[in-house]
């Protein structure tokens, strides 16, 4: 088969902590690049799910007193809780405990040793568990702590088995010369670019000293390397297995864009990529690494204890807001701050007056002076079809934050529009006049509800119920809904 899907994925989430803001981040960015893709008649797969074994769940389970699994069990069903509240509309939800997978990694593993890229050997170096990743001395903070987390790292010495990144060197440099798109945004790009060329050591992709893992069939004292465990699920999910028919699979692979984290891009530019290689399956065509989102400033954590809750956030806030605010607010890519004050702004300025305003306005004129709701596209309107034109290939390319300036950039023209040609006014003097920008307001809305979809699915499907021209004279019959009521 050959592949007709587009194929998007977020990581797979550690189920050592509730969900916050960061990790629904992730989420949304594919579910409102998903759902472009689909309101584009693109056939689509969105994978998510949870990565529930390794040193640090394992930890994290024995101080709470419980079975990983048990612990596993809850985390997982809070993150799916959180995807459903928050609108995600995901295809499918993988477990890295999932039998299906383990089985396929195993297999996988199998077949690596036996074509060997994966061989056995003694490793002695620094872990962090928290990372779930090795470090060089050199890369610490004053010797012993962890760059990432700031924790002091562990000495570890043990028999491992080894897969031969350093064999991957040269083929991972070329592909992304040769695959421009490939790193992405370019800046980290660059990054990867340098740290494959300062060379790249073989990876220890198996624990002796861990239990909670999936463990080497033909040698079982080994678990497998979480991350190893953990990046195979790309493949898995869709349904690749060693010996396996892989029909289905064969139309999703390979996938157009992993969404991931910059402190998680590493492991998806280099790692990932030379596991494929080693299979000989062809490398997703992008791998997008966003920025962090602090809040109120400071560096969310346990000790500050300022983790932002999606759920709760939605709650007192609204879900689209919450879902508009996070992609506008901080252009798709970069690092960015999480206020809500700033939240409440741009609640009130950009949604309840600029967008709700004109929904409002425009309709109740419409229904006042209008014998009938335009038919769809019945006119063209040069300035909004440019603005189509522009927006659609904005969001092709994964500019969420500029799609959005331009969707209310023709928003504000519209506001405009309607304040200098008072259709109220000519409705007395020259009534074709004032239908005419009437229509045109209508026709607006049904772009700006069709653009504004993927992140506001919800407030969309409001806007279109009452911008269907057969329901005109029931609709007219009410006033349109306040669209964003204004927080004080
Ligand atoms: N389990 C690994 C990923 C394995 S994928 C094969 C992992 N999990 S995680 O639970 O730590 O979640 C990682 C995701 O959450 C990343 O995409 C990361 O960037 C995102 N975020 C976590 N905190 C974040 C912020 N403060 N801001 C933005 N996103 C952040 O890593």
């Amino acid at each position: 088969m050959a592949k007709d899907t587009f194929y998007i994925t977020t990581p797979l989430y550690y189920v050592n902590a509730k969900p916050h803001i960061g990790h629904a981040y992730t989420t949304l960015a594919a579910d409102v690049i998903s759902r472009h893709k689909k309101m584009n008649g693109r056939k689509v797969f969105f994978q998510t799910g949870t990565d529930e074994h390794g040193s640090n769940i394992q930890k994290t389970a024995a101080q709470q007193n419980v079975a990983p699994l048990k612990l596993a069990d809850g985390i997982c069903a809070e993150f799916k809780k959180a995807w459903d509240k928050l609108n995600v509309e995901y295809d499918y939800f993988l477990r890295t405990t999932d039998r299906k997978h383990e089985k396929r990694v195993q297999e996988i593993f199998e077949h690596l040793i036996k074509n060997g890229d994966i061989y056995p050997g003694k490793y002695e170096g620094l872990y962090c568990s928290s990372c779930e990743n090795f470090f060089e001395k050199a890369e610490l903070l004053e010797e012993i702590l962890c760059p990432v987390h700031k924790k002091k790292v562990e000495s570890v010495s043990e028999e491992t088995y080894f897969f031969k990144l350093s064999k991957y060197e040269k083929l991972l440099l070329k592909h992304y010369e040769e695959n421009p798109g490939f790193l992405s945004p370019r800046r980290r790009g660059r990054e990867i670019v340098n740290f494959v060329k300062s060379g790249l050591r073989d990876l220890s992709v198996s624990r002796t000293k861990v239990s909670w893992g999936i463990s080497v069939l033909s040698n079982p004292s080994h678990t497998i390397y979480v991350w190893f465990d953990a990046l195979l699920n790309y493949i898995t999910g869709p349904g690749f297995g060693v010996g396996e028919e892989n029909g289905a699979f064969s139309g999703i692979w390979p996938a157009d864009i992993h969404l991931v984290g910059k402190e998680i891009y590493r492991f998806h530019s280099v790692i990932w990529p030379a596991m494929l290689m080693a299979l000989g399956l062809p490398l997703p065509r992008k791998v997008f690494g966003h920025g962090w989102w602090t809040v109120e400033g400071e560096k969310m954590s346990k000790s500050k204890g300022n983790f932002i809750d999606p759920v709760k956030a939605c709650d007192d806030f609204g879900l689209d807001a919450l879902r508009y605010f996070i992609f506008r607010e901080v252009s798709f890519g970069q690092d960015g701050d999480f206020s809500f004050e700033m939240l409440k702004k741009r609640h009130n300025n950009d949604l309840a007056n600029d967008l709700g305003n004109l929904f409002s306005r425009s309709l109740n004129l419409a229904f006042k002076y209008l014998d009938e709701m335009p038919g769809e596209s019945a006119n063209s309107y040069p300035a909004l079809s440019e603005a189509d034109r522009d927006i659609n290939s904005l969001m092709d390319n994964f500019e969420l934050t500029e799609a959005l300036n331009r969707v209310w950039q023709t928003i504000s023209l519209m506001n405009k529009k309607i304040d200098e040609e008072k259709p109220w006014k000519t409705a007395k003097s020259d009534p074709k006049k004032a239908a005419a920008t009437l229509r045109e307001m209508v026709e607006s809305l049904r772009f700006i509800s069709r653009w504004i979809y993927p992140f506001m699915p919800g407030t969309a499907e409001k806007m279109r119920a009452y911008l269907d021209a057969d329901k005109f004279r029931e609709n007219r019959k009410a006033k349109p809904p306040v669209l964003f009521p204004r927080k004080l």
